[in-house]
């Protein structure tokens, strides 16, 4: 298996109903996950960039909660519409998506 150049981990944490940190589940990371796998599929990027859904990432008021490697780059507030734009301009491109990156005082 060739080694990945990036690891993007896309924050798939749930609270509980109430819970004061709440999650990214309640700010719809599912379906944001959905599109980083499917699109991550369809460009056959197996051997360049992994993808992986991980637990809490720190600023779940901000999320849904992107985190990429080696640059140690995070997005929050992450749409399924911004799924395309990461993957060209950063995963490929290598241009961080600056519009989405956390702010210094989250990250
Ligand atoms: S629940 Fe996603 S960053 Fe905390």
């Amino acid at each position: 298996m060739a080694r990945p150049q990036k690891h993007v981990f896309v924050c798939a944490q749930g609270r509980p109903a109430g819970h004061p940190r709440g999650s990214c589940v309640d700010k719809g990371c599912k379906p944001v996950g959905d599109e980083f796998f499917r699109q991550w599929q369809a460009r056959n990027l197996f051997s360049t960039v992994s993808v992986a859904q991980t637990s809490c990432l720190g600023p779940c008021q901000a999320g849904p909660s992107v985190v990429v490697y080696p640059e140690g780059v995070m997005y929050t507030n992450v749409q399924v519409e911004d799924v395309n734009e990461i993957f060209e301009k950063h995963l490929i491109g290598g241009e961080v998506v600056e519009r989405l990156r956390a702010p210094a005082d989250v990250w």
